[in-house]
């Protein structure tokens, strides 16, 4: 038996993008009906990034899913470039006149929102298998999906495609259509997450010759480290005293220690640029990593999709009230825009601070020169500064 629902925009993929959708559309007044493969447990404990740009803390405030993220997030006013030994200090408060970043875990964002949705009657629905889109080029598409060994059917007016890189939305678009632009790096990040207090109250991105490392940490009592690794690295080659030797390494400085604790956790990420174009097709849109992703050393893959979804919000909110259909025209226009100098900033923090397997000794001193003068020039400091707590919306 088939059960039919029917709702203005079906949303797939309860991630950042979907959540902050789907909240967003409810505070508008327009119903949307969520549909995730994975539990919600899965989705509440999966590691994944912890930078939120000011703009991104700021809307979660505003949307009142802040509360928490204003008592556990860890304020932070700067980063660190560390290059030959030596730290140096990106001021983004003095830089940006007054802006800054939160470091609050991306899953504990996802266990606000979910909480939100659940306490204001949000219909999110995890654990759903076979999910495809149906007539997203005609006025009313469609989402079918399997739970619990029944068939539903979800009539839309829209669909948002909020489904990660792997997800089945970009697929369902012809292909003829779609442009896709990408770059995969040669290396990987190796990520550990350590019960061990911060060893700085700031972020420590360093250039090493033996590759970069990155300290970051979740709380007062929980670290978070990388290091850059092969793509294809093998976790099982990475004992946990060789990864904090490594990292010892690499984040060296004089008159600094890094302190050590228990590995609650590891893995390594692939990193990739990947951009599709448009973002949109009849009446399906797609948003974060469904359309593009970013490599993480700008921390901006979280950052950007919920940058998309507030643009595809406020341009449904613009449908619903008038009618008009200029801002569902021109989204996939106006996201671009930003994507693109987040593509830009992302692939230059990275090209900076990562040692390539085909560089020579001019790439490395070019790389150094880069360090200095970012770190050594008020007008270079503030490009990293403006980007790194977040571009303006438009
Ligand atoms: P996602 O968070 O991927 O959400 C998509 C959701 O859709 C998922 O819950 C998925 O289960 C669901 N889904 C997929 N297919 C289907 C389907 N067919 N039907 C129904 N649901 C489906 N960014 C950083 O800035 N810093 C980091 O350190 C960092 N680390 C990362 C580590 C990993 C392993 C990964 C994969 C990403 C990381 N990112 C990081 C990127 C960041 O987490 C993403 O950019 C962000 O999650 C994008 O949000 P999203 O909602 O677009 O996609
Ligand atoms: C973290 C991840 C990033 O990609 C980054 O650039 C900074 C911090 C993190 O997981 O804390």
């Amino acid at each position: 038996m088939l059960n039919s629902l029917r709702t203005q925009v079906g949303i797939i993929g309860a991630g950042p993008a979907g959540l902050v959708l789907s909240h967003l559309l409810y505070l508008h007044g327009i119903d949307s009906v969520v549909v995730e493969n994975r539990s919600r447990q899965y989705v509440e404990e999966r590691v994944r990034a912890g930078v939120l740009e000011q703009g991104t803390a700021d809307l979660l405030v505003e949307m009142g899913v802040g509360e928490r993220m204003k008592r556990e997030g860890l304020l932070h006013s700067g980063i660190e470039l560390r290059f030959g030994g030596r730290g140096h200090r990106i001021d983004f408060q003095d830089l940006t006149g007054g802006k800054g970043i939160t470091i609050y875990a991306q899953h504990e964002v996802l266990k606000d929102l979910n909480n939100a949705r659940a306490a204001t009657g949000g219909q999110v629905y995890f654990e759903v298998e076979d999910v495809s889109v149906h007539d997203i080029d005609r006025p009313r598409p469609k989402v079918r999906y399997r739970k619990d060994g029944n068939s539903h059917e979800l009539d839309c007016d829209f669909i948002a495609g909020c489904d990660g890189f792997h997800g089945i939305c970009r697929p369902s678009i012809p292909s003829a259509v779609l442009t896709e632009y990408e770059r995969v790096y040669p290396f990987g990040w190796l990520g550990i997450l350590a019960e061990a207090p911060p060893s700085s109250h700031e972020l420590i991105y360093t250039y090493h010759d033996r590759g970069f490392a990155l300290l970051s940490m979740r709380t007062p009592r929980i670290s978070r480290l990388y290091l850059q690794c092969k793509p294809d690295e093998d976790i099982a080659q990475w004992s946990d005293q060789k990864i904090w030797q490594e990292l010892q390494l690499r984040l060296a400085a004089d008159g600094w220690k890094l302190t050590e604790g228990l590995v609650l956790q590891k893995g390594v990420t692939g990193m990739r640029s990947f951009v599709v174009e448009p973002m949109q097709y009849g009446r399906l849109f797609l948003a974060g990593d469904s359309a593009h992703i970013v490599p993480p050393t700008g921390a901006k893959g979280l950052n950007l999709a919920v940058a998309d979804v507030q643009i595809l919000a406020r341009s449904l909110k613009r449908f619903y009230d008038t009618g008009r259909r200029d801002l569902l025209d021109s989204y996939s226009e106006v996201c671009l825009r930003r994507v693109w100098k987040v593509q830009r900033f992302s692939w230059w923090m990275t090209s900076m601070l990562h040692r390539f397997p085909d560089e020579n000794s001019f790439d490395q001193r070019r790389q150094l020169a880069e360090l200095d003068y970012v770190t050594g020039s008020r007008a270079a400091a503030t490009t990293l500064a403006e980007n790194y707590v977040g571009l303006p919306m438009e």
